[in-house]
Parts: structure tokens; C-alpha cells; sequence
């Protein structure tokens, strides 16, 4: 067996094989962008979704720190912790064979010390089997760190979460000359540093052409226009189960909240009514252990 194969046993029938089995790293992201091969990408939190998305052929899957919000319920990404983003990955890296598993560094892990930040970031290679960490900001000494650590590194530049409080709120960045430039030198110093990849959210389509066109490194958008190498969306935008308004640049693909609404209610309905279980959904005790059983005085038996 190749080790850049995998067996598929166990795995759906419903699951591709032939190219789709090859396992993707963060060097072939580059080889994907020489070949001008758009670069698939969503997040995803744990095992059951994480395998389908992997299953169903995406390249890159991000543990990201959307999970405090659209699987934790807070109201912005700030509140997760090392332990519980580590938690997610450990469960999405159980199901996911080919793609590149990417973990998110939560608020407060890299804002110290480049140490303490280069710790946190190994706990996510070593305890919970990512592949690579994804950190926000023009952070090049950071990422200089972590390469010359041997971690792979996503850049994360735009309009990033993280900085929600500094930036008043979820806004489109780079919008005039002098931010755009700025966004510019950040994505070239981040790929000089060494980071594999840059995720550019919520910037003007013609930045992110920009940017995407400058570097050797790919760029996945969300929000930031079709250039882009890549595309990455949060799998609970594109499923509508987020109980949020959707941003302009999510694309819905499904409605899983009434499919789920719809199973649970009729679900709800048949326990209520007594149609479930029915008698094929029970089991049975063979006709004589059954006459046995009834006719026999429970009193003196030794319970188990
Ligand atoms: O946490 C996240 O979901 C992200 C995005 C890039 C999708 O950082």
C-alpha cells in the first residue's frame, strides 16, 4: 500500500475513490495553485461531519473558531479555549483521511510570547493531529517561529474575528488605497515567512486578485471574490444550521434545519402516538422462554 493511499473499508459506498484518495498536504496546496486548480475548503467540528466533508472530496478542512459560535453558542469567537479547540480537532482528525487538517489558534494562544505561542501551537500537532495551525494577523515573526518549528502555518488576513472588538464590529476590510496596500505587504511578508497558505476574509474581490496574483503561496477566500485560489465557507452557513443572518458572500446548499425540524417533530409525534416502535422494531423472546417467563414466580429469584 502507497502511503499516500488509504484503504476505504468501513467507509460508505457513497465515498469516492481513485484521485480522491490521495492524501492532500500543505505543499500540494502550492501544487495545486501551479496547476490553477481551485482549492476546496470548509470548516468542520467533529467526527460525523468531518467525515462526510472529507468523504465527499474537499481538500482542506479547518477546525475553525467559528465552532464557539455556531457549535458552543457564544456570540463571537473570543470565549474558546486551547482545550476545547483541541477537543474538536482530536475528533474531526479520527474521521478525516485525505484532506489537510487544518486547527484554528484561539484568541489568547499566540498573543503572548512567541514561545508560549510555538507550545500552544505543538499541543495542536501533537495532541490533536493537525496538520497545520491557522493564526490571524500580519504575524511574521510568529510564523517564521512555528515554520522553523516545523509547523505548517495559514495565514488569516481581511477581516478577522479575532480582532472583532478593534475593529467595532464585522466589517469589510481593505476598502481604501493605504489598507490595501497594507494588506498587500502583510500577505507578501507572511508567505516570505513561510506560511503554506493565506485565508483572505472579507476583502474587495480586486484586493484579493491583487494579493492572489503576488504570491507563489495560495489564497482561500471567504468573502474576497472568485480570484482567489481557493474557497473556504463555514459548513453551518452552507447547511443553514447557524440560527444566524447569513452574510452576502455565504451560499446555502442545503436547509439540514428543517430537515432536522421535520425528523424530530415526526419523531416527537410517533412516541406520542405509540407508532414507535412498532413490533418489527422490537425484539422477541423465542415462545417457550416467553410461556416461561410469564407463568414463573418472580419471589425468590436473586436479582442481577
Ligand atoms: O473559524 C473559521 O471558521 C474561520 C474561517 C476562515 C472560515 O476562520
Amino acid at each position: 500500500m502507497s502511503i499516500t493511499t488509504f484503504p476505504d473499508g468501513g467507509r460508505s459506498a457513497a465515498a469516492p475513490t481513485s484521485q480522491l484518495t490521495t492524501k492532500v498536504t500543505m505543499p500540494a496546496l502550492t501544487g495545486m495553485k501551479r496547476q490553477a486548480k481551485p482549492i476546496t475548503a470548509l470548516t468542520a467540528y467533529d467526527y460525523a461531519t468531518s467525515r462526510l466533508v472529507d468523504e465527499a472530496g474537499i481538500d482542506m478542512i479547518l477546525v475553525g473558531d467559528s465552532l464557539a459560535m455556531v457549535v458552543l453558542g457564544h456570540d463571537n469567537t473570543l470565549a474558546v479555549t486551547v482545550d476545547e479547540m483541541l477537543h474538536h480537532t482530536r475528533a474531526v482528525r479520527r474521521a478525516v483521511r485525505r484532506a489537510l487538517v487544518v486547527a484554528d489558534m484561539p484568541f489568547g494562544s499566540y498573543h503572548g510570547s512567541l514561545s508560549g505561542a510555538v507550545a500552544n501551537a505543538v499541543r495542536f500537532v501533537k495532541e490533536a493531529g493537525a496538520e497545520a495551525v491557522k493564526i490571524e494577523g500580519p504575524r511574521v515573526e510568529l510564523v517564521r517561529a512555528l515554520t522553523a518549528a516545523e509547523i505548517p502555518v495559514v495565514g488569516h488576513l481581511g477581516l478577522t474575528p479575532q480582532s472583532v472588538n478593534r475593529m467595532g464590529g464585522y466589517r469589510v476590510q481593505a476598502k481604501t488605497a493605504e489598507a490595501a496596500l497594507q494588506l498587500r505587504a502583510g500577505a507578501q511578508a507572511l508567505a516570505e515567512a513561510g506560511a503554506g497558505a493565506i485565508v483572505l476574509e472579507g476583502v474587495p474581490r480586486e484586493v484579493a486578485a491583487l494579493i492572489t496574483a503576488d504570491l507563489e503561496i495560495p489564497t482561500i477566500g471567504i468573502g474576497a471574490g472568485p480570484e482567489c485560489d481557493g474557497q473556504i465557507l463555514v459548513l453551518h452557513d452552507i447547511l443553514n444550521i447557524t440560527f444566524a443572518h447569513h452574510a452576502k458572500f455565504v451560499r446555502q446548499y442545503a436547509d439540514v434545519s428543517a430537515v432536522i425540524r421535520e425528523a424530530v417533530e415526526q419523531y416527537r409525534e410517533d412516541v406520542e402516538h405509540r407508532v414507535f416502535p412498532s413490533d418489527e422494531e422490537s425484539y422477541h423472546l423465542p415462545a417457550a422462554v416467553r410461556d416461561a417467563v410469564e407463568t414463573a414466580e418472580v419471589a425468590g429469584i436473586r436479582p442481577v
